[in-house]
């Protein structure tokens, strides 16, 4: 998985370059990024943006269970997509996603989401899982776009950053759906 590219009707997901940097941190910045991922440092500096492209992407890649991907559409980085967990027998790969503000609205969470889980799903996961918080109700609208189901409520299952914690709704796609 290490150079495994993705391609859809508008976008390309490929493992980032030392010159996506810049972007990475300038998305980063926005506060529903900072809000929803909740394991992203905050505050999210340079070198957290620069460790993203060369360190925890390619790490991820190299253990060779997933990918952690910058979405491109017209050559510009509109966001980030990735899927982890292959190993996992019993919930399947788990799929995270954010876009750039600037980028918004135009489906492309949806597309990336969608083409990541058809890519888990070809090559033999059993299903796909994501999980979203109860309150994040775009991130929850992106999963029903990318073909899954919410099969419920996981409670308490979000750790916050000020140690509180959140429910989560768990969405799942099988093969076929
Ligand atoms: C959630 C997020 C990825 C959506 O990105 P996007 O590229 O704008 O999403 P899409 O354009 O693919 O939208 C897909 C669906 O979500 C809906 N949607 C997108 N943003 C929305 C919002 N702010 N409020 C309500 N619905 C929203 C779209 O209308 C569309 O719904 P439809 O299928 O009914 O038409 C983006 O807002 C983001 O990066 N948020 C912060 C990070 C985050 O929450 N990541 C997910 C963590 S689980």
């Amino acid at each position: 998985m290490t150079s495994e590219v993705v391609r859809t009707a508008r976008l390309v997901l490929r493992p980032p370059h030392p010159d996506d940097a810049d972007a990475v941190w300038r998305a980063c910045q926005d506060p529903d990024v900072q809000r929803w991922i909740t394991a992203l440092p905050v505050p999210y500096t340079r070198a957290d943006a620069a460790d993203f492209v060369g360190v925890i992407a390619p790490a991820a890649r190299a253990r060779g269970t997933g990918m952690l991907a910058v979405v491109e559409a017209d050559g510009e980085l509109v966001g980030s997509a990735g899927i982890d967990r292959f190993a996992d027998e019993q919930l399947g790969p788990a799929i995270g996603y954010w876009t750039a503000p600037q980028a918004r609205g135009r489906g492309y969470a949806a597309e990336a989401a969608r083409a990541l889980a058809d890519w888990a799903l070809e090559l033999g996961a059993p299903r796909v899982h994501l999980v979203a918080d109860v309150r994040n109700t775009a991130s929850q609208a992106v999963a029903r776009r990318a073909g899954f189901t919410q099969e419920g409520v996981l409670r308490s299952a979000l750790p916050y950053r000020d140690g509180t914690r959140g429910d989560a709704a768990m969405f799942a796609r099988l093969p076929g759906d």
